[in-house]
């Protein structure tokens, strides 16, 4: 298919973990909307997720459906897909967004700590990204964009801790080997990999002094914002960008520079 007859006016984004009101995901469904995107979130909070949607088709004027899903559960991701499915056209992007983090130290850490995070950052986009990718191929256009981290790429050092820095590297494979296997169908996929950006993840542990470490290593001086990253995504999921695919994207402020 070429550009010119792709219109992503007919065509979803599906955001997972789109439901935390001061995250990247919330962003990214304002960014793309704001785009012409009709926008679907998946989101554990189910609430959150219904809200999102809400704002992103009322302020844009897009369709936009909410559903409550845990990306980590199978049954779980089938039923919030057949809802999409039914409400929304069909799947043209998805951002694998939804991610948790861990600040354990890797002496200490459980295993059970360490699946609790590869369940959502790997095996959770390994769920969905299974189920849209096919649709996307058969269709003959899709953009996939992973949110992994700059602690993939430095090894952690911000507030994660191995077992987030191991997932998140996880996540730069995952991409870059799909992205050889669904070029010839016209399927793109890429990862950012932000820095420190302004949300809720570090549930408020990452402050004082502590901040102020992360933030003397980082030549902008500042943390990122969510919108930072959100318009990275959203050029990543332009029909004019098909031409990049297995790239990783940083947007860290210049705290890792290679
Ligand atoms: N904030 C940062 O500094 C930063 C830096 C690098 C990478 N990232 C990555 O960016 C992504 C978004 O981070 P954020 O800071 O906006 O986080 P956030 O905590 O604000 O939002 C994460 C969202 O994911 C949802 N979620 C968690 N587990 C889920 C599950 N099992 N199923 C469905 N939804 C689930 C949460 O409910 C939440 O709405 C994550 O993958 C994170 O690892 C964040």
């Amino acid at each position: 298919m070429s550009v010119s007859t792709v219109s992503i006016k007919d065509r979803t984004a599906v955001v997972t973990g789109a439901g935390s009101a001061r995250g990247i995901g919330r962003a990214t469904a304002h960014a793309l909307a704001a785009a012409g995107w009709n926008v679907a979130i998946l989101d554990l909070d189910e609430a959150g997720a219904k809200d999102a949607a809400n704002d992103v088709a009322e302020r844009h004027g897009v369709q936009a459906v909410g559903v409550g899903c845990d990306i980590t559960d199978d049954a779980s991701v089938d039923t919030a897909l057949a809802v999409v499915a039914d409400t929304v056209p069909p799947v043209g992007a998805l951002v694998n967004n939804a991610g948790i983090t861990s600040p354990v130290p890797f002496l200490e850490v459980t295993g059970e700590e360490w699946e609790r995070i590869f369940a959502v950052n790997i095996r959770g986009s390994f769920n969905v990204t299974r189920r849209l990718a096919p649709g996307m191929a058969e269709r003959g256009f899709g953009r996939i964009v992973f949110l992994s981290s700059v602690s993939a790429e430095r090894g952690g050092g911000v507030f994660g801790g191995v077992a987030y820095s191991a997932a998140k590297a996880g996540q730069l494979g995952f991409a870059r080997a799909l992205a050889r296997e669904l070029g010839p169908h016209g399927v793109t996929v890429n990862s950012v990999a932000p820095g420190l950006i302004d949300t809720d993840i570090t549930a408020g542990k990452l402050v004082g002094e502590r901040e102020k470490q992360v933030l003397a290593g980082v030549p902008v001086g500042r943390k990122g914002r969510v919108a930072d990253v959100a318009d990275l995504i959203t050029y990543l999921c332009r029909a004019e960008s098909g031409y990049i695919t297995g790239a990783t994207y940083d947007v860290n402020g210049g705290a890792h520079i290679h």
